[in-house]
């Protein structure tokens, strides 16, 4: 499976590969667009391709389309738009509208490696209101899916189970946007078993590396991990080892943020304690109560969202001015005739506001790509992996927030 380039389309199935996005543990995610285009409407795709070595067990199959289908229910702003759950050539995707963007994970990379830049280089951390309104966000998409019913009105008592920085993507329009909802569970679940769950550990919430019952406040919890690190720069539980970093989280010690960052306030103080509440009744019980106190602290702050924007195209220059370029030539490039990357990039700071990728990319009508997927259910000799784009965790600040991925 050649994985595509922006200048040259590479088919698979009904869509076209414009190269890998990233590899992570589990699975392969490519920017792709649908061969059959709306010239209307052009958006990019993420399609994220699972390993052939998950595809084996048919129970992990059976779940994956299962979630995947509760995931094309998940529609909010706050929550990646899935569009289509299918298989091409016995491999098992999901197609997803394509978030031009960075992850947090990298977020907080990128603000590290800036802190211990000499001479000093900014920003070097996310501006307090800018993490409450991202967890303002994250947690106002937790609360919609733990509370989606069924047709009948029946709670579908959906839990996320993953969320961590990795899986919360920041747009350079300035989005935010939960991914991998849905299909988390299938893949905590299969991930564990074959003994990749490694990494996860330290944004689970106490009860769930007690292996014990969930409900939606495991999700409050981890969300809560994440507003810790977005407002210290710092990752909340480390262990030399899994079993000490599991028992960390067991104890669920927590300092207020503000011991490493003084611009935080006692009373965000007081909200991310107890989000991070060991004792699920001293918790929030909700994330929506969550969400309610973090926007009610970003009235106060007078902040606007179009400031998230700034921050991340000011955070990743070079690669926003790339991602506008790469965005241009894969929605306009055909198979077979690889073109030359435009000269005449538009650099934001040139023309004012600039290009942005939404801009290319308006939403297309979903018809145009839910037709049934093609494939002939066995399975192919798995293929040969190209080298990851994306920008992979290097050094000591690169392994505090990337994570250990099996090759
Ligand atoms: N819809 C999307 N649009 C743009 N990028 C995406 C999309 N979905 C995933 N990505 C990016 O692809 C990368 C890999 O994601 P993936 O979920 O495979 O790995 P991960 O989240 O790092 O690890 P895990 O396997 O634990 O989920 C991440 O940087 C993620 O932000
Ligand atoms: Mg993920």
């Amino acid at each position: 499976m050649s994985s595509g380039a922006p200048n040259d389309p590479v088919p698979f199935g009904k869509y076209y590969l414009l190269g890998l996005i990233a590899r992570g543990g589990m699975a392969e995610v490519y920017r792709a667009r649908p061969v059959v285009r709306s010239e209307a409407k052009p958006r990019l795709l993420a399609i994220k391709v699972m390993r052939p070595q998950l595809a084996r067990e048919a129970r992990f199959v059976d779940m994956f389309h299962r979630e995947a289908k509760l995931a094309m229910m998940l529609k909010n702003r706050c929550i990646v738009e899935t569009v289509e759950v299918g298989q091409h050539e016995g491999r098992h995707y999901i197609a997803m509208e394509y978030i031009g963007g960075r992850d947090l994970t990298q977020v907080l990379r990128r603000s590290q490696e800036n802190q211990q830049h000499q001479p000093p280089r900014l920003p070097d951390r996310i501006p307090v209101p800018h993490a409450v309104f991202i967890g303002a966000r994250i947690a106002e998409g937790l609360h919609f899916a733990h509370n989606l019913g069924d047709a009948d009105g029946r709670l579908l008592n959906i839990v996320n189970r993953d969320v961590s920085p990795s899986n919360v993507r920041l747009s350079y329009d300035g989005d935010v946007k939960l991914l991998d909802f849905g299909i988390a569970q299938a893949l905590m679940k299969f991930t564990s078993e074959i003994g990749i769950l490694k990494g996860k550990f330290s944004y689970m919430s106490p009860e769930q590396i007690r292996g014990m019952p969930l409900d939606a406040r495991t999700d409050v919890f981890s969300a809560g991990i994440i507003l810790h690190e977005m407002l210290t720069t710092e990752k909340l539980f480390r262990g030399d080892t899994e079993f000490a970093l599991m028992e960390k989280v067991r104890k669920a010690e927590v300092p207020p943020p503000s011991t490493f960052n003084r611009r935080v306030t006692p009373e965000l103080d007081a909200i991310v304690l107890k989000a991070l509440a060991r004792d699920v009744m001293d918790r929030y019980q909700t994330a929506s109560q969550l969400a309610a106190d973090l926007d009610n602290l970003i009235a106060g702050y007078r902040f606007d969202p179009k400031e998230l924007r700034q921050f991340m195209r000011q955070l990743f220059r070079a690669e926003y001015a790339r991602e506008l370029e790469d965005t241009e030539t894969a929605l306009t490039s055909e198979p077979g005739l690889p073109i030359t990357i435009s000269q005449t990039m538009r650099m934001p700071a040139a023309t004012g506001r600039g290009m942005t990728p939404t801009d290319l990319v308006p939403l297309v009508d979903p018809a145009e790509v839910s037709a049934p997927a093609t494939g002939t259910g066995g399975e192919p000799p798995p293929p040969a992996l190209p080298a990851p784009l994306d920008d992979k965790p290097r050094g000591f600040w690169g392994s505090l927030f990337g994570k250990k991925k099996p090759r």
